[in-house]
C-alpha cells in the first residue's frame, strides 16, 4: 500500500500484513492486521510517528523515498511492531531525532542498541513546535505496557493513539466504518486491552478533557469520528457484565458433553444467555471475545490422567491472564479415578477473584444425581445474576 493523506498535514504511512494469522505466536488474527506510522509536515519541522513491524520494513523505507528530510522520529511504543524499523529509518536519516519518553528509552535501548545521543525524551504533557503545529505528547500507560504513550496535534485536534483503541484488521480503506470494524476492535480490545481494565478507565478519563476530532491507532483503520470507539472501549472496560454465561469445555468420550448440554438448557430455561465453545475447535480470540461481557465462567473437562484436560488448562490460563469482569466462576466434568480437577483450574483462574461455585464433577457416565447437581448450579447462577441486576 501507498502512502496517503489523513489530513491536510498527515499522511497514513507504514504496511498492512494481509498474511499475519497470530500475534505474539499466539493470538489469532483472522482479519489480519496493519503496523500504522504517520508523517506530520509541520511549517517548520517534519516528524515521523512509529515504524512497522520489521518484517515490513521494506515498504515503509519505500514509502520514505518521497521524504527528503525528516527532523523528528517519535517512538509511542517500544514493542517490536512498532519500533523495529527505528534503526533502519535513523539510517536513513541521521540527523534525526528519536522523542520518546525515559521509559521507552529504556526499553528501545535495551531492544535496539539505539545510542544514546539519538534521542530526546519527553515528559507526560510536554510539548513540541513544529512551527504551525504543536504536537503534544500524553502518557498512555498500560496500553499496551507501561510506557505507551500517545501523541496530539494540538491544532488539528487528531490523536495518534498508539495501540489504544486500535483493530486487528487488514483493509485497503483508510478509515473505518462502524460496522465493519467493530468485531475486530472488539477482539483486540479482548486479546490486548482487557488485562488492563482499569488503565482503560484511566486513560479514557484522561483523554476526556482534550477535544479528539480523530484518532490514528497503531493498527486497523483511522477513526474520522471516534465517539464510538471510545464508548466502546469504556462500556467493554467498566461497564456491568451481561446476564451470561460462558462455557469453554473438552469432552473426551461424551460424559462433560452431557453436563455441558444439560447445564446449557438449564441456564437457557432459566432466562441466562449462553455460549460455549468447544476448545478442540475453537478460535481462542472468540473465546476472549466471549468474555469481554461474560458474568460468568463454568469450564467444562473430562480428567486426563488426574489432572483437567490440557486445552482447559489453557483456557483456565488465559482467563487469569486476560482478567475478564467475570464475577462467578465453576467448573462441570466427568472423571475416572482420582482427579485434581478443581485444584489446577481453580489456582489458574484464581486472579479472577471471582465467587467460586459448587463444581459439579461426576464419576464416569453423569448419572440423575450428577444433572440435579447441574441444575442447582444453573440456579445459583440464575440466582446470583438477578441479584446482581443483570441484563
Ligand atoms: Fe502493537 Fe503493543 O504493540
Amino acid at each position: 500500500m501507498n502512502a496517503r493523506p489523513v489530513s491536510a498535514d498527515t499522511t497514513w504511512m507504514g504496511a498492512v500484513d494481509w498474511d499475519r494469522r497470530l500475534f505474539d505466536s499466539l493470538i489469532p488474527l483472522p482479519e489480519g492486521t496493519s503496523y500504522n506510522a504517520y508523517l506530520v509536515r509541520g511549517s517548520e519541522k517534519t516528524i515521523l510517528i512509529d515504524t512497522v513491524d520489521p518484517a515490513k520494513v521494506d515498504v515503509l523505507m519505500a514509502q520514505l523515498d518521497a521524504v527528503d528530510h525528516l527532523d523528528y522520529l517519535v517512538a509511542q511504543h517500544a514493542e517490536q511492531d512498532h519500533s523495529g524499523s527505528i534503526p533502519a529509518v535513523l539510517a536513513r536519516y541521521p540527523k534525526a531525532i528519536l522523542v520518546t519518553n525515559p521509559k521507552a528509552k529504556e526499553l528501545l535501548q535495551e531492544h535496539l542498541d539505539i545510542p544514546d545521543e539519538r534521542f530526546r525524551t519527553v515528559a507526560d504533557g510536554e510539548t513540541l513546535s513544529l512551527g504551525n503545529k504543536t504536537l503534544r505528547f500524553i502518557y498512555l500507560p498500560w496500553v499496551h505496557w507501561p510506557e505507551t504513550m500517545g501523541t496530539y496535534i494540538e491544532e488539528d485536534h487528531i490523536l495518534f493513539s498508539c495501540d489504544f483503541l486500535g483493530s486487528h484488521r487488514a483493509q485497503t480503506g483508510l478509515f473505518a466504518e462502524r460496522d465493519v470494524v467493530m468485531h475486530g476492535a472488539k477482539r483486540y480490545y479482548a486479546e490486548i486491552m482487557m488485562p488492563f481494565r482499569s488503565f482503560v478507565i484511566k486513560n479514557l478519563d484522561k483523554l476526556a478533557g482534550t477535544q479528539v476530532d480523530m484518532v490514528c491507532p497503531s493498527h486497523g483503520p483511522v477513526y474520522k469520528d471516534p465517539t464510538f470507539i471510545m464508548e466502546a472501549y469504556r462500556e467493554w472496560a467498566g461497564g456491568p457484565p451481561h446476564n451470561k454465561v460462558v462455557i469453554p469445555f473438552v469432552s473426551m468420550h461424551g460424559s462433560t458433553l452431557k453436563m455441558v448440554d444439560h447445564l446449557t438448557a438449564a441456564l437457557a430455561d432459566r432466562g441466562v444467555d449462553v455460549e460455549r465453545f468447544d476448545l478442540t475447535t475453537a478460535d481462542l480470540g472468540e473465546v476472549a471475545m466471549s468474555l469481554v461481557d461474560a458474568a460468568t465462567i463454568v469450564i467444562g473437562t473430562p480428567a486426563v490422567l488426574t489432572g483437567p484436560h490440557p486445552k482447559t488448562i489453557e483456557i483456565a490460563y488465559l482467563a487469569g491472564a486476560l482478567r475478564p469482569k467475570a464475577q462467578f466462576v465453576s467448573i462441570v466434568g466427568s472423571f475416572g479415578w482420582g482427579q485434581r480437577i478443581v485444584d489446577v483450574l481453580g489456582g489458574l483462574i484464581a486472579p479472577l477473584k471471582a465467587v467460586v461455585l459448587t463444581p459439579v464433577l461426576a464419576k464416569g457416565d453423569p448419572r440423575a444425581a450428577d444433572m440435579q447437581a447441574i441444575d442447582v448450579l444453573a440456579d445459583t447462577i440464575a440466582a446470583k445474576h438477578h441479584e446482581a441486576g443483570l441484563r
